[in-house]
């Protein structure tokens, strides 16, 4: 049972009388931060009596509290401080709630009343070049909501908007047509492909840096002048510009220190005479890669072949990430099969009265947003804008979509209001739109994760790391174990492929995904902490406790008789373990996973607590005993469920 919902709805009818809209403030009846307020608190008597001004929030509360009849399931409610009500769950009832979860698959989570058929738009790279780290968070947190929404009842489609027809592909073929090692592609397309994109890029790379480095010069000369005619004129006692001084001083150390780094890439590059040769021949190589997608785009018969014979090749290769990573899609729809539909759009939009030219582009203006969607470039290209209007056009009609997730970097949020509300113009008023954005992952120094030699980081071998070193700590967990080592070799690579890949994975999910985070191997696989290894050896631990005492878990549930929760760290762990539910129900609503790790995490702490507090093999009498270790078998299918609704597997033995 979602216990929150039960006890919103059952407070709702109460709050009438102070509100036409009980739901604009029944969002403050929630789990309670301290258990010395009770089990949930509701806060809403302050908010209901400054808007009434007839009564004191306390006698407002105190009201509240006559009218709700909780009896079978609270303790009397109580109404303190300025009119808080604390609400404590009766014994009893919360004694047979968690009786009910013992032989209940689904562990107390509902399926949705009213299920709704969501697309998740997830993970979406460009595939012309091989998968790096900047691809991990949409992935693992579109999968996330993806596992939760399907396991609520949902009819959820995963679908993979690939960019598969964009610039990238220009720089391929332009790569493909100059510079091929044609043995190496037949070895490997993948590779050879990946070589060549690579190499355009450095390539173009170079010659832009080239391009830069003087109008940087020039900022540095004249920042410094700047500099010299303010420290003439500096007065040491104002502080106003003493700050500014500082400012000014850090910002050229700033742009000095990009000036240093652009120009070793460069001598580092100039050192090989092949790069360089190749750069002199195409000193404007960006300009024909593009020329090269604007002639794909225009159906170029050698170029579209060239297209599709990549095209394969380029999505096996990201397949072989997705397997590694157990992630799933229902279809791969990328960007290039809404191409037959975007003049439609865009004729659609213009009849509506929607669309209109402005300076030889086609724009949708929306009030309140400074820059216009374009949906048609003067050269008479389509825009992403406009293939993510076929897209939801496509979604609506073909999919009969009800909500639509966009897992997609924040950098992106400003394409994504626009889109929304071009759409909602458009006439598609019956569809909910969601950005899930989520921040940037940052390296040590706080800018975002590269290499040491400054490279983007490859996916995969990133993943090959965090399993290497998942490997050395699980070998040496095993060394230590009192009794001497118990694991076999094959299991501990297996151990170590499931906590390497879990560590990732949790890393990314547990932070609020609107903010960037910092890369860091050793918090992120640590035996403590907010970490799936932690959730993980919890897990195992369990699993060892019943190893121990010869319990057979399903036996266990089809007998049990008592469930007793006279122990403070009984109650806790078991009140939350009724959670779930209500957890799970706020990850598909806000598309949050780190609710749910955060939850993981608490219950593994409270699991911790109970098990230092309380003797479970040893207990007391056979009652109790049993009474622990059914708690200790709904510990352990929570953790082991949640975490796989977060895409992170578990290990019996660690
Ligand atoms: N391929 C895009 C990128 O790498 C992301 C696509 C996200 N999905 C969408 N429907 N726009 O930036």
């Amino acid at each position: 049972m979602n216990i929150l919902d039960e006890l919103r709805t059952r407070f709702t009818p109460a709050l009438l009388a102070w509100t036409d809209d009980p739901s604009s403030v029944i969002e403050m009846l929630k789990a309670s931060q301290d258990a010395k307020f009770g089990d949930y608190q509701a806060n809403f008597a302050m908010p209901l009596a400054n808007r009434s001004k007839e009564l004191k929030p306390r006698d407002l509360a105190a009201q509240i509290v006559e009218q709700v009849d909780l009896s079978d399931v609270c303790e009397p409610l109580e109404v303190a401080g300025p009119g808080f009500i604390n609400i404590k769950l009766k014994q009893d009832w919360l004694e047979d709630q968690t009786k009910q979860l013992v032989t209940d698959d689904r562990l107390g989570v509902a399926t949705a009343k009213s299920p709704q058929k969501v697309v998740v738009d997830f993970s979406a790279p460009n595939v012309a070049k091989p998968m790096h780290v900047g691809h991990l968070r949409s992935s693992v947190i579109g999968d996330a909501n993806y596992r939760v929404l399907q396991f609520l009842g949902h009819d959820v489609v995963g679908d993979n908007h690939i960019g598969d027809w964009g610039t990238q592909f220009g720089m391929i073929i332009f790569g493909y047509k100059h510079f091929l090692n044609e043995a190496a592609f037949q070895e490997s397309p993948v590779e050879e492909l990946a070589r060549l994109y690579r190499l355009v890029n450095q390539l173009s790379d170079y010659h832009a840096t080239r391009n830069t480095i003087p109008t940087v010069q020039n900022e540095v000369e004249q920042l410094e002048s700047k500099l010299k005619t303010m420290e003439a004129a500096n007065n040491p006692s104002d502080k106003k510009s003493q700050k500014q001084l500082k400012k000014l001083k850090s910002n050229i150390g700033e742009r000095k220190s990009e000036l240093t780094s652009m120009q070793e890439k460069l001598t580092a590059f100039e050192q090989d005479k092949d790069l360089q040769s190749k750069a002199d021949t195409f000193p404007e190589i960006a300009r024909l890669a593009r020329q090269e997608t604007a002639k794909l785009h225009a159906g170029d018969p050698e170029n579209l072949d060239l297209w599709k014979q990549f095209l394969p090749e380029c999505l096996e290769a990201i397949q072989v990430v997705y397997d590694r990573l157990d992630i799933h899609f229902d279809m791969t729809l990328g960007e290039s099969y809404y191409q037959p539909m975007l003049a439609d759009v865009v004729a659609d939009l213009k009849e509506k009265g929607l669309a209109t030219e402005s300076e030889g582009a086609t724009c949708v203006f929306i009030e309140g947003f400074k820059a216009p969607f374009i949906v048609q470039k003067q050269d008479g290209a389509f825009t992403y804008a406009t293939t993510d209007l076929a897209t939801i056009k496509y979604r609506v009609e073909e999919l009969k979509a009800d909500r639509v997730l966009y897992v997609v970097d924040s950098r992106q949020s400003e394409h994504f209001q626009l889109l929304f509300a071009t759409v909602k113009e458009w006439g598609f008023t019956n569809l909910e739109l969601q950005h899930v954005s989520f921040g940037t992952i940052l390296g040590k120094n706080k800018r975002p994760y590269k290499t040491r030699s400054g490279d983007t980081v490859g996916l995969e071998s990133l993943l090959d790391e965090s399993i290497q070193r998942a490997y050395a700590i699980v070998a040496e967990n095993d060394d230590a174990k009192p009794d001497g080592p118990e694991l076999r070799k094959e299991e501990r690579t297996q151990i170590a492929e499931t906590v390497g890949l879990g560590g990732i994975k949790y890393a990314d999910l547990k932070h609020n995904r609107d903010s960037d985070y910092v890369f860091d191997w050793d918090k992120m696989l640590a035996n403590r902490g907010d970490t799936a290894t932690y959730m993980q050896y919890a897990y195992a631990r369990i699993c060892g406790i019943f190893r121990k005492g010869n319990v057979d878990r399903p036996t266990l549930r089809n007998e049990h008789t008592m469930l007793n929760l006279a122990e403070e760290s009984e109650r806790a762990l078991a009140l939350q373990i009724n959670r779930y539910s209500e957890i799970l129900e706020s990850v598909a609503i806000e598309a949050r996973p780190n609710y749910l790790t955060n939850y993981l995490f608490e219950l593994s702490n409270l699991f911790s607590t109970f098990y230092n507090n309380c003797h479970v093999l040893k207990a007391e009498d056979e009652n109790v005993k049993t009474s622990r270790l059914l708690l200790c078998d709904l510990t352990a299918r929570v953790i082991e469920h949640g975490l796989s609704l977060l895409g992170i597997r578990t290990c019996e033995r660690m």
